[in-house]
């Protein structure tokens, strides 16, 4: 069988979050399933400088206002097609945002180009290859469904992703005719929302089947609560909504093999994590003594629930603990962070950026992954931190509460908790969990067995993929 999967990020070639190593595990896995998997991405500078064999196979003239190539090119064990439209896509940096952090103006073209040209290659644009399916990804692949639709032409049967319902690309009507859509496509039963158009709707509205990163997550977007306006829609098309959890890469997400760990280890030598942590606690300037080692790998936004840490950090610190946070995002987050490193000196160790090698390191080292999200369509760093024995202390929401079991006494007793969470989501809440991880965290004989039961888990995308795989043959029945 044949996928045709459309996305704006691919990991290892361009990642800002869960999304990209996603979209870059699940074909690996896939093919064990008997499904090709063929991935159309923008032709970022990154993307075109991963590989010197890209070969063209199609030429768009004049779309979106420039010359366009579709390239292919196979990249470890990705197929990849990728849009090289410089004009939309050759641009340094993070993909959606300018220097200085503002969108793309014409981020609706740049992923529309995207979209129409993933329609076009369901159509044939590619010799000799036309999908059996093709599995859009988050708004930015979305409108794909759109083109499909208004397209006289067979299109396949189609999946659609939603990794972050707020996320959803809405633009004023006005720029439909430049997105080369006719303009009975404005309209309920289109690519019409509140006015506006919206592309996230346009998918969801389109699309054979829907699911999302976590069962828990495809449950609450049919609320008021977390639909973010779509409920209305998801809560009428439930019978095609379903949820499938993220698995993760076990081959880069392994901590006996991990390049970026200063000691690697397993579940029997969990006492080589200290070489890792003495790293660590160099570089955030921590002090080096035995207390626990709190984490936390972010996006610095409001959905990630860093507000509610910053108002919970004066308890974590006066109980004892230490703090190390890498984040990137909103200035003001980090201002709050820079404060208290200063305020909480060898406490609490801050650094700004996207690192993924650290990030690594943060999970090999740390004593607990703190997750305290608003919402969460999956999360990953959870599943990093019960991977590496670092364990997650996490809200109860979302994927978050789908893939962590609470330390509570029926737990314990049943020998099954992996880490801590807390509701409703507050400053005191947390407090309470962190107490809470601190005292287990004093328990070394079952500290440590939680350790280990969670590094035990199967959390490979190998599992997750026959779902995957099951939709599909389903969706071709
Ligand atoms: P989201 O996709 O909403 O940001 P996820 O938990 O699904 O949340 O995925 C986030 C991914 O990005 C994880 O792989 C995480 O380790 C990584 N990540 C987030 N922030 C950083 C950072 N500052 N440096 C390195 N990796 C980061
Ligand atoms: C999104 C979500 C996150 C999820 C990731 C990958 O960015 O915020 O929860 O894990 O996508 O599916």
């Amino acid at each position: 069988m044949k996928v045709l999967a459309v996305a704006s990020e691919i990991h290892p070639l361009i990642k800002t979050g869960g999304l990209a190593d996603v979209v870059g595990a699940l074909p690996a896995a896939l093919k064990g399933h008997d499904v090709a998997v063929t991935t159309v991405i923008p032709g970022y500078p990154a993307v075109m400088a991963a590989s010197d064999s890209w070969q063209t196979v199609a030429k768009l003239p004049g779309f979106f206002g420039g010359r366009t190539a579709i390239k292919r090119a196979s990249i470890g064990e990705l197929d990849l097609l990728a849009v090289d439209a410089p004009h939309l896509f050759d641009r340094p940096g993070n993909p959606y945002v300018d220097a200085d952090g503002r969108d793309w103006l014409d981020n609706p073209q740049r992923y529309c180009a995207l979209s129409s040209a993933a329609a076009e290659i369901c159509h044939g644009l590619v010799k000799a290859y036309r999908p059996d399916i093709v599995h859009v990804h988050d708004w930015q692949a979305a409108m794909t469904l759109a083109y499909l639709n208004y397209a006289e032409a067979v299109r396949p049967k189609s999946v659609i992703t939603v990794h972050n319902l707020a996320f959803q690309g809405q633009y004023p009507r006005s720029i439909l005719g430049s997105l080369g859509l006719p303009q009975r496509a404005f309209a309920l039963d289109g690519v019409e929302y509140y006015g506006m158009i919206g592309f996230l709707k346009a998918g969801l509205h389109f699309a054979d089947r829907i699911t999302t990163v976590s069962p828990r997550y495809a449950a609450e977007i049919k609320t008021a609560e977390a639909g973010m306006g779509l409920e209305g829609l998801l809560a009428g098309r439930a019978d095609v909504l379903s949820g499938i959890v993220n698995g993760i890469d076990e081959r880069v997400w392994n901590p006996q093999t991990d390049p970026n760990l200063v000691v690697n280890y397993d579940a029997k030598s969990l006492a080589r994590r200290a070489g890792n942590r003495k790293a660590l606690e160099e570089r955030f300037g921590l002090d080096h003594d035995n207390s626990p080692l709190f984490c936390l790998v972010s996006r610095m936004t409001w959905q990630k629930g860093i507000d509610i840490l910053a108002e919970a950090l004066p308890h974590l610190v006066s109980s004892g603990a230490r703090l190390a946070l890498l984040g990137s995002g909103d200035r003001e987050l980090e201002g709050i962070f820079r404060q208290a490193s200063l305020q909480h000196r060898g406490r609490v160790g801050a650094v700004f950026g996207f690192d993924e090698a650290l990030s690594h390191l943060m999970f090999g080292g740390s004593d607990m992954t703190l997750v305290p999200s608003r919402f969460e369509p999956c999360g990953l760093t959870q599943l990093y931190g019960l991977r590496y024995g670092c364990i997650p202390v996490v809200a109860r929401v979302g994927g978050l509460s789908d893939t962590i079991v609470d330390a509570n006494d029926a737990a314990l007793t049943l020998k099954a908790a992996t880490g801590v969470q807390f509701q409703p989501i507050t400053p005191d809440m947390l407090r309470d969990a962190i107490s809470r991880a601190i005292a287990l965290y004093n328990d070394k004989p079952v500290w440590q067995a939680m350790q280990r039961r969670g590094m035990g888990l199967d959390q490979s995308w190998d599992l997750r993929a026959a779902s995957y795989a099951k939709l599909y043959r389903e969706l071709l029945a």
